[in-house]
């Protein structure tokens, strides 16, 4: 199992062994990896000559320091994880440093609007970190094929914008959702929860499905109104916010166009673990 921390190390790697020819999948993450983690390096092991994992915990795309002190770092756990699925992956956990030389600020992006909704609302500056460093590892890894989960269906419509926008020539693949038995979505945030803080959140998957259910018959305001309902006297529960969008501009939908995907999003906070989900209407 190859481990760099260094760029320069990976890149000189890279450049000795792939050539042209050889088709680089790239699965970034911010480690604490869970399945939903591993199905994306399967999917990339399968579909690749290399497989490049990076394993970084940016800076940028925190907006609350507490969020980024406490997010979790389990580097030796993540190889670990790693080996059991192929020796072949070879990881990238670079320092701070090492990404940013000068210094971690985000750049400024203008990603048409789909950074100013939902997460980008709630975070500020997120997608702006998010593209940052997104930037820098494409252009460290050069990927052919780069693996996102549709978890973070917002974040993956903001890298295709990227990609675009710089021309980058990267396929953006995005992977389903993992869940846990009781249908919570797979998070490296989920490592914080307490049994018993699993189990209440269960409720955010069961009402989302129900959502799913609801947008057949009935309006956006009154799903978006049951929804409030649900977690209003829930104790650990706090819901930060639910939208129905559609999946192309993230645009909040009022009135159903039968010929749009639409999608519901939602963040809740357990006790003060923030998680988000989402699930395709239609
Ligand atoms: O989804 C994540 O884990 C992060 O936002 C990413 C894409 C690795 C960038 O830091």
């Amino acid at each position: 199992m190859l481990i760099f921390y260094k760029k320069l190390q990976l890149t000189t790697y890279l450049s000795t062994i792939a050539g042209d020819k050889v088709t680089i999948g790239f699965v970034p993450t911010m480690g604490a990896l869970h399945l939903g983690h591993l199905s994306l390096i399967k999917e990339s092991l399968l579909n690749n000559e290399l497989t490049v994992v990076s394993v970084f915990v940016n800076p940028t795309q925190f907006n609350n320091p507490n969020d980024l002190s406490n997010y979790p770092r389990t580097l030796e756990k993540d190889v670990e994880k790693i080996k059991s699925i192929s020796s072949k992956v070879i990881i990238y956990a670079p320092t701070v440093d090492d990404i940013y030389e000068k210094g971690a600020v985000p750049e400024h992006f203008n990603f048409d609007g789909l950074e100013n909704t939902m997460e980008g609302q709630f975070r500020p500056g997120h997608f702006n970190g998010v593209g940052t460093v997104v930037k820098r590892l494409f252009n460290i890894v050069k990927p052919t094929n780069a693996y996102f989960g549709e978890k973070d269906f917002q974040q993956v419509l903001i890298i295709k914008k990227l990609v675009k926008t710089l021309n980058i020539p990267v396929n953006v693949i995005i992977c389903p959702v993992f869940r846990e038995p009781n249908g919570l979505a797979m998070s490296s945030r989920n490592e914080r929860l307490s049994e018993e803080e699993k189990n209440e959140a269960a409720l955010i998957y069961k009402t989302i499905q129900q959502v799913k259910i609801k947008f057949k018959t009935e309006s956006v305001l009154s799903i978006s109104n049951w929804v409030k309902e649900q977690f209003k006297n829930v104790p650990n529960l706090k819901l930060e916010y639910f939208q129905i969008a559609d999946e192309t501009f993230l645009l909040p939908c009022k009135i159903i166009n039968t010929t749009t995907n639409y999608r519901a999003f939602i963040a809740v906070y357990v006790n003060n673990i923030r998680l988000i989900d989402t699930i395709s209407l239609n």
